[in-house]
């Protein structure tokens, strides 16, 4: 079974990736020595399809468990959801020995890794992400964070996960549209540190359409898990994101915030508004670090096979879009840290990406590919 270990010091953990590794998430955990009781946060949407699974595999390993189900949606990301969890953990006697498990997307990952980072001032926690989003991206690297009325993300911490178990097979529950946007990300960091896997996410694109066949099924645990080892390699370099090398991973990010925010929540999935914002950075990319048209092609075609957006939908307007993403959080004291790639595996935080560049970027978005 593969396993991408984060060596982080004291804050080092393993993801293992394996088909039915929901079946062995009490095992796992007892690996760990964690020896408290066990508050699974998830929500209304993944519930119902692992909760059982999860429970009785922790109960058969001698844990104590409590549930703690939130109303799925972005919009439960929040302050009042982490007081309604932590005061049921209060009341089930959840203490310092206590642990958290994380079971759901990325909304879940997030806002349960927040509430394990502020009870009784920080708690363990695993991580079961159940989309290709949350299993290559957001559960790896200790991200946590709720949303205010302020922004997304805007309150969170730094905490790694204890472990992480990424179960490949509960992406076969999603509808094709969830599972396209979150190879959105795959392609990202494809793109960033290892071209070759463009191809493999192409051939893997074919079988969404066709359906998959058990051999695809079976390879794709090698295949999140080689798409996991990037972020993880990158997340060793650069924990905390102070010095720039984890900054690679909001490549496509700064256009696709601002599309995001510029739509009603949901109307585009997060990782359609990466795919618009890949496309984008590469044409800059192409003006400042001169990216050859062939490595631009060979990202792009990797995206439309994917059936990912490419053309700014109608309802979203340029001018409104840069509206957003001028008030992206990557701007710091008035300069735009933009990442661009100067080659596949080559990217480079630029300096250089002006207010007008974007303006002219998301006008240009409304044209196709
Ligand atoms: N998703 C970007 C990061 O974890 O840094």
């Amino acid at each position: 079974m593969p396993v991408v270990n984060l060596s982080l010091g004291t804050r080092s953990y393993n993801v293992h990736v394996e088909n039915n590794a929901l079946d062995s998430v009490g095992y796992l955990t007892g690996r760990l020595r964690l020896h408290g009781k066990a508050a699974i946060i998830s929500d209304s949407n993944v519930y119902p399809l692992y909760g059982e699974k999860v429970i009785h595999s922790l109960e058969d390993a001698g844990y104590c468990t409590s549930l703690h189900v939130f109303e799925a949606g972005e919009q439960n990301k929040n302050l009042s959801t982490v007081e309604q969890i932590v005061n049921e953990m209060v009341a089930e006697g959840h203490d310092r020995s206590s642990f958290v498990v994380a079971l759901g997307g990325g909304v879940v990952g997030d806002l349960a890794g927040f509430v394990a980072s502020v009870y009784y001032r920080g708690i363990p926690f695993i991580q079961i992400p159940t989309t290709v989003m949350a299993q290559v991206d957001s559960s790896v690297g200790g991200k946590t964070a709720v949303d205010i009325a302020a922004g997304k993300n805007l309150i969170g911490a730094f905490h790694q996960p204890s472990l992480v178990i990424a179960d490949p097979t509960t992406l076969l529950s999603l509808s094709p549209r969830v599972l396209r946007e979150g190879m959105a990300e795959m392609v990202k960091h494809a793109a960033i540190r290892k071209p070759s896997m463009l191809r493999t996410l192409r051939q893997l694109a074919q079988e969404i359409d066709l359906g998959f066949t058990l051999n695809t099924i079976e390879r794709l645990p090698s295949v999140i898990a080689d798409n996991i080892a990037i972020k993880a390699r990158i997340v060793e370099e650069d924990e905390k994101e102070t010095c720039g090398v984890r900054a690679f991973l909001n490549l496509g990010h700064t256009l696709g915030h601002g599309i995001e925010a510029s739509v009603p929540y949901g109307e585009l999935l997060h990782g359609e508004v990466v795919s618009l914002g890949l496309r984008g950075a590469l044409r800059l990319s192409r003006k400042y670090c001169n990216l050859s048209t062939s490595a631009e092609r060979e990202v792009i075609d990797t995206l439309k096979a994917l059936e990912l957006p490419l053309t700014l939908p109608e309802n979203v307007t340029a001018e409104r879009a840069l509206k957003f993403t001028a008030s992206d959080k990557k701007f710091s004291g008035g300069t735009i840290r933009f990442v661009l790639l100067r080659d596949l595996s080559e990217p480079v935080l630029s300096e250089d990406v002006t207010a007008d560049d974007l303006a002219e970027t998301l006008q240009w978005l409304t044209t196709k590919p």
